[in-house]
């Protein structure tokens, strides 16, 4: 039994990116694994947020990991901020970092460039706090999409820079890529990742999209003017983003979808996309729901944020008393 942890911002409401690069492969691991799915409400404030749309967001995500199939009995789900000591490791995180490589996070480069002048510091000390919640939990494998992967080498030098200068402290933790949909595209400029914080509502699908919105959106998707269903990410990405999808749902094989849809043109290709992203969809909107307003959400969020906790304090007293920390 390995321990598995991940975590997802409440900085908007959940793509289709979201889902498929990470919240769906959440579920391979909770009946054999001791799973810790986190909602980082602290690295959502990296950028400014309206306060009541951070809790709104904060209560729509934990619903929606739980009606993704997320069982409560078999993963632990909690709040970041309900356990302090993701902020306390962190900023022993953020003193063992150096400005440089932070620098270098081609994520912090994008973010940070649409903030002109005033760059807030929490985007550039983002990533040695999400090394801090992996490492708290003695992790062994972090599933989260692609584009996390410069950040969880980060992560890997953090812990080994740790247990260098003090011991052996961290379990060093690999990323975990899961089998399709590792990164969805825009449907709007397709040659960017697909993100909850997109100002155009028409780049993204959202987990809660009702089915005509999702109809339109695949129709309006940015392709080329071929009319040929082909892969081929740098000359046709728009279309390939669209298989890419297709494929994730289904798991055909990319030359299986494009026999089927030989000499069909885009028009019944999207249409079948966005068939089947309602059909994913609908249940899961069915169970949430039914979640959003329920007494049991709390409950689930306070024994997740207590569990939570007891294994963060051991991890973090290690740490302490490595360091000389500590005062008793
Ligand atoms: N487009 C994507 N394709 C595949 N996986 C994706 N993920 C995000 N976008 C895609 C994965 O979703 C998880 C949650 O990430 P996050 O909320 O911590 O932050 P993020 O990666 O910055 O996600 P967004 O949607 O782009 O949020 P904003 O707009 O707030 O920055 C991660 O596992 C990520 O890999």
């Amino acid at each position: 039994m390995a321990v598995i942890f991940s975590g997802i911002q409440p900085s908007g409401e959940l793509t289709l990116g979201n889902y498929l690069g990470a919240l769906r492969n959440f579920l391979e691991f909770q009946d054999e694994h001791e799973c810790y799915y986190c909602i980082v409400n602290q690295h959502a404030i990296t950028v400014p947020q309206d306060p009541k749309e951070l809790f709104a967001n904060t209560r729509k995500l934990a619903a929606l990991y739980l009606a993704v199939g997320l069982d409560s009995k078999k993963s632990t789900l909690f709040v970041q901020s309900e356990v302090p000591e993701h902020v306390k490791l962190g900023w022993v995180m953020i003193t063992s970092s150096y400005v440089g490589e932070l620098e270098r996070m081609t994520q912090y480069k994008d973010k940070s460039q649409k903030q002109g002048d005033s760059i807030p510091a929490g985007l550039l000390v983002y990533p040695p706090l999400m090394a801090a919640d992996i490492l708290l939990y003695q992790t062994k494998y972090v599933p989260v999409g692609e584009d996390q992967t410069q950040h969880m080498e980060l992560t890997r030098n953090l812990a080994q820079r740790f247990n260098r200068l003090y011991g052996e402290v961290f379990t060093v933790p690999e990323i975990y890529l899961g089998k399709g949909g590792a990164r969805v595209m825009s449907l709007q400029e397709p040659t960017k990742k697909m993100s909850k914080s997109d100002d155009n509502q028409m780049a993204t699908i959202r987990l809660l999209d009702d089915a005509d919105t999702i109809a339109k959106k695949i129709k309006r998707a940015q392709t080329d003017s071929l009319n040929h269903v082909h892969y081929d990410k740098e000359n046709q990405p728009g279309i390939s983003n669209l298989m890419g999808i297709y494929q994730a749902i289904t798991k055909d094989s990319l030359e299986a979808i494009e026999a089927k849809y030989e000499g069909k043109g885009y028009g019944a290709f999207k249409g079948d996309v966005a068939e089947l992203l309602v059909d994913t969809l609908q249940p899961i909107q069915a169970r949430y729901n039914e979640l959003k307003d329920s007494s049991e959400l709390d409950v689930i969020l306070d024994q997740g944020a207590q569990k939570a906790h007891e294994v963060a304090a051991k991890t973090y007293r290690k740490v302490e008393l490595a360091m000389g920390l500590h005062r008793k």
